[in-house]
């Protein structure tokens, strides 16, 4: 087995620079100057040394859009954005809605070998929101799914969402929604506000998300099942999730935030660039401000990319036929570093929480989100916090271009990401 010596990594960016060794696949002993014959060093220079990211919003687009995304592609600008696990979401051709496919996503997965790769199985049939899939069926699968959604859609009967939350409590899974009530945003294509108005596009209101959260805790508090919020985007979210936290309810409630909706706003509309376009939709400043308190309150538990790589063809061009998304695999850590440790709302215990630990802990991952300690699985992500670079989609691994963030500076940069002791990035290259 390989022994891997990291040396002068700040573990959470605490102390004075120690040595980590990785021995096959734990650390083996953190100190001082360790002293050994390891197959390979990595000189991290005072690097904060945290657990690998786990994001449980992906979309990696196979079956189906490999002209966008394949598990390959996705799982190198997973590697090299500082991630060990990802959810792949279910809403490929087709949909992720048997054991079939959900297997093949997974064997792709380990091939790849790059990133722990889970799909996530729809909730219904085709995501058509009518029937319930074979929930059970996927879970027994090698795949052994856990996480459930739409995403995408909303499962917006509440009966199907009630049985749902039901069908999942018996297995210990988690529906994952999607929420936005399809009645009031048909034909939306941003939010509803001055800018969307002045532009003459159909509104996206923040009730129509507010709604549904609001409805799922009280789903989740009746069944005692286990509800995820999916990319939650506007202040009124943020307050039910505060109410309903504060309460002694019975099931549990988490909840998601995008990095993009961490930093942008709907100010965005005046370019008129459907490069901006995203479900949910960018909204007001308020709403970005509020979001960054609940993340850093609890409120939110974490941080998840809903990275939507798109070919180019559903990108350039008009905005109403422009399809939703953004990339955020290797983007989302420096607009985590910007918005919430340059602001002084994180440090870097925090990122370590709502990056790793939570959606780990969300998923019912044992092996992911652990501590930088001996003993622990040595998935880990090492983060120069000085480095600023600038963000070049072209350069991006995914297929997909469509990063709202080309030509800004990000802070943060990852050094190298390790797999079960094994790196799989290193400075901005995928190691194999
Ligand atoms: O912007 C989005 N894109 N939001 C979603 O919910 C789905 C996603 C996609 O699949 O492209």
């Amino acid at each position: 087995m390989s022994r891997v010596l990291l040396k002068d990594v700040r573990p959470y960016g605490e102390g004075e620079p120690v040595d980590v060794l990785v021995d096959g696949e734990v650390i083996a002993e953190i100190g001082a100057d360790l002293d050994t014959d390891a197959d390979e060093i990595i000189q991290a220079n005072g690097a904060v040394a945290l657990p690998g990211f786990v994001d449980l919003h992906t979309h990696l687009r196979e079956p189906g859009r490999e002209d966008a995304e394949t598990v390959e592609t996705g799982s190198m600008a997973a590697a090299l954005g500082g991630y060990t696990a990802v959810f792949a979401m279910a809403n490929t051709d087709p949909v992720a809605d048997n054991a079939v496919i959900v297997e093949h996503v997974w064997r792709r997965g380990r091939e790849v070998g790059l990133v722990d790769v889970h799909p996530v199985g729809a909730v219904t049939v085709g995501l058509k929101g009518e029937k319930l899939a074979e929930l059970g069926t996927m879970r027994r699968s090698v795949a052994e799914v856990r996480v459930f959604s739409d995403d995408g859609h909303c499962v917006h009967d509440p009966l199907i969402m009630r049985r749902a939350l039901e069908y999942t409590k018996s297995f210990g899974g988690v529906v994952a929604q999607h929420a936005e009530e399809p009645r009031l945003t048909a034909g939306a294509q941003a939010h509803e506000g001055a800018n969307a108005a002045r532009l003459g596009l159909a509104g996206w209101p923040a009730p129509a998300e507010e709604a549904i959260v609001a409805r799922d805790c009280l789903l989740a508090g009746h069944t005692g099942g286990t509800l995820h919020i999916c990319h939650v985007s506007t202040e009124g979210t943020a307050e039910i999730l505060r109410w309903w936290k504060s309460r002694e309810a019975n099931g549990r409630v988490s909840a998601e935030v995008t990095p993009h909706h961490l930093l942008l706003t709907d100010d965005r509309l005046a370019t008129y660039d459907p490069i901006n376009k995203v479900n949910p939709p960018l909204r007001t400043d308020a709403d970005v401000l509020a979001l960054r308190q609940a993340l850093a309150d609890g409120t939110v538990d974490c941080v998840a990319t809903d990275h939507a790589p798109h070919a180019a063809q559903d990108k350039d061009c008009e905005w109403s036929a422009a399809k939703p998304g953004m990339l955020g695999l290797q983007t989302a850590l420096g607009i985590v570093v910007q918005t919430m440790v340059r602001s002084g709302l994180l440090d870097w215990r925090g990122v370590a929480r709502v990056m790793s630990e939570r959606p780990a802990e969300i998923a019912g991952l044992t092996n992911q989100g652990r501590l930088v300690a001996a003993g622990e699985p040595a998935n880990l992500v090492l983060v120069d916090p000085d480095a600023e670079w600038t963000v070049r989609a072209a350069e991006l691994a995914s297929l997909g271009e469509n990063s709202p963030f080309e030509g800004m500076r990000l802070p943060g940069r990852v050094v190298a990401t390790l797999l079960r002791g094994r790196i799989t990035a290193h400075e901005g290259k995928v190691t194999r």
